[in-house]
């Protein structure tokens, strides 16, 4: 069972506060289900209500909880009808320890007497109907507490203490790494609490500006949006955000021009930062909008996913789909500061925490042995989002794609190239199943192991890394083996249409040890 908490409840339990205290306490961070609600649709409940009705609502809550299902690390508030449904009721029990908040009716109707945001109590008698009616919904929970005459933080340390719960946050700063560009120079700043990462980013700035625009998603923006903007306040600067649609499909130009519509209608001027909340969709997208916005303005990226930390938000890539292909159109764009706060991958899912492994595993083969080893040593604390380790992990990897980078900012020089370690092979396999087998890291995956076994066939590696490679790749959960409607046949036939060809030959990485690779022009036949 995955440690999230999951707080049920009539109306006016305290559900809200009392998850609030829990997170403060643990270090797990608080999802509260109506202000997911409110960020997707940027209306307050009970206009949500008022316009759209119950049964919308009903319908956002169970789209929302399938979006969180799988989060990790987490406290969740949800609102007071979401175990209506059943689905929602079964979803929930598997997400955690259900703890049923319970309350006196006189109680409840104090707390709620002066709350104008309740949709449904409008009076004293709808409130005991609506309280008798849902008598019995809460009982699927693990556990109950009554909140009615005690203190907030009283009921939060009774949950602590009776569920065993360990604070395994750690706040440190772990790391600077400064990429320097032709373009610009930047710092990377890698710690384990956002605060701390965003005050040591605002110093360095000196961000002579009264806004700041932030663009996230939905589930981000619930999770992490507030600690940002808490300190941009801090600073005086005042925080102003746009949520884009959560996925793949939304990094599109309509979504783009949707977020030009947002700043050119709050008059943004291009010394207004903005500032990329989220993973590798969330920063492509808005780095592609500070590029261009009045030709360029101020990026942040607090780049959210591992993959984002160790790949995305480093090296100046924006970009945004189009439907004839990924990534299509897009600019070169450092950003003017990269904040890395580990701590926030401790809330990811374990699949796309996996996913964003290949791409640490490939720094690993690629470049450096060291953290090769780490990852065959700690998988255990990895898989635990131990923020020490991940601080390091994140370390490793921006030190290698920043030294890259420098060297190749506009990838002209073949020398970035060498990231594509796996991904050719990868990309072939992503096509040939229609982006719905796998994830992309999972197609990395297979790619890598199978780039490998070429370079071992080729004599350039030892077959003993190549067994090192593949156990460390299965060890992490990620397949190593082509799926059984993909042949050899096919992989070839895809190769030989490979952009990268000429005269017959490609340029690869090949590894020729753990930690080592060069990049060859290899003739296309032999390489197959
Ligand atoms: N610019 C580059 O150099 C570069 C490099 C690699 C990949 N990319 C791009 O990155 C994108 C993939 O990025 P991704 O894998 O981060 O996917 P993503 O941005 O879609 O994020 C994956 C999911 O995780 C959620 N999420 C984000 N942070 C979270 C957190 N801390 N806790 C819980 N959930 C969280 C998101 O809401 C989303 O649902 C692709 O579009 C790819 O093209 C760009």
């Amino acid at each position: 069972m995955s440690d999230n908490i999951i707080l049920i409840g009539f109306m006016g339990t305290g559900k809200d506060v009392v998850g609030r205290e829990i997170a403060k306490k643990t270090g797990k961070i608080l999802l509260s289900t109506d202000d997911y609600i409110e960020l997707k649709e940027n209306k307050i409940i009970n206009k949500i209500f008022q316009e759209s009705g119950e049964e919308y609502f009903r319908k956002l809550e169970k789209e929302m909880v399938l979006k969180i299902k799988d989060l990790k690390n987490i406290v969740v508030a949800t609102g007071g009808g979401i175990v209506l449904d059943e689905q929602n009721r079964t979803l929930l029990s598997q997400m955690g320890t259900v703890i049923h908040l319970d309350a006196n009716l006189d109680i409840i109707e104090k707390r709620l007497k002066h709350d104008i945001n309740r949709p449904l109590i409008w009076d004293k008698e709808k409130i005991s109907r609506i309280f008798e009616e849902r008598k019995g919904i809460y009982d699927f929970s693990d556990l109950k507490v009554n909140t009615s005459d005690k203190e907030t933080s009283e009921v939060a340390d009774e949950i602590i203490q009776k569920l065993q719960i360990k604070n395994k946050s750690v706040a440190m700063s772990f790391n600077t790494i400064d990429v320097k560009t032709e373009l610009k120079e930047y710092p990377v700043y890698i710690g384990s609490n956002i605060a701390t990462s965003c005050e040591d980013a605002m110093k360095f700035l000196h961000l002579n500006t009264a806004r700041a625009i932030v663009i996230t998603n939905p589930l981000v923006g619930t999770l992490y949006l507030q600690p940002v903007e808490d300190i941009l306040k801090k600073y005086k600067i005042n925080p102003i955000h746009i949520i884009v649609p959560d996925g793949e499909k939304y990094k599109t130009l309509d979504q783009v021009c949707q977020v030009y519509d947002f700043l050119l209608e709050n008059e943004v001027s291009r010394n207004e930062p903005i500032i990329a909340l989220g993973g590798g969709v969330i920063g492509d997208l808005a780095g592609f909008v500070a590029s261009t916005y009045k030709r360029g303005c101020l990026l942040i990226q607090i780049p959210t996913t591992l993959l984002a930390q160790v790949d995305a938000a480093i090296g100046g890539k924006t970009g945004i789909d189009h439907k004839l292909g990924k990534n299509m159109v897009g600019t070169f764009y450092q950003p003017d500061s990269v904040i890395a706060d580990v701590a926030v991958l401790r809330t990811l899912s374990e699949k796309e925490f996996r996913n964003s492994l290949a791409e640490v595993v490939k720094y690993g083969i690629i470049k450096d042995q060291k953290l090769f080893s780490l990852l065959e040593k700690e998988r255990e604390k990895i898989f635990d989002r131990d923020t020490y380790i991940l601080g390091e992990i994140v370390s490793r990897c921006v030190q290698i794609k920043s030294k890259i980078v420098e060297e190749d900012e506009r990838e002209e020089k073949g020398i970035r190239e060498m990231l594509n370690f796996g991904h050719t092979i990868g990309h072939i396999i992503e096509t040939l199943t229609d982006y719905s087998q796998y994830t992309h890291g999972e197609a990395v995956a297979i790619g890598m192991v199978e780039e490998t076994k070429r370079a071992v066939r080729s004599g350039q590696l030892a077959e003993k890394d190549l067994e090192s490679i593949t156990g460390l790749i299965s060890s992490y959960g990620l397949p190593v083996t082509l799926p059984g409607n993909i042949g050899l046949d096919d992989i070839k036939r895809a190769l030989r249409q490979d952009k990268k060809i000429r005269h017959g030959k490609i340029r690869l990485p090949i590894p020729v040890g753990i930690g080592k690779t060069v990049l060859k022009e290899v003739q296309c036949e032999k390489f197959l």
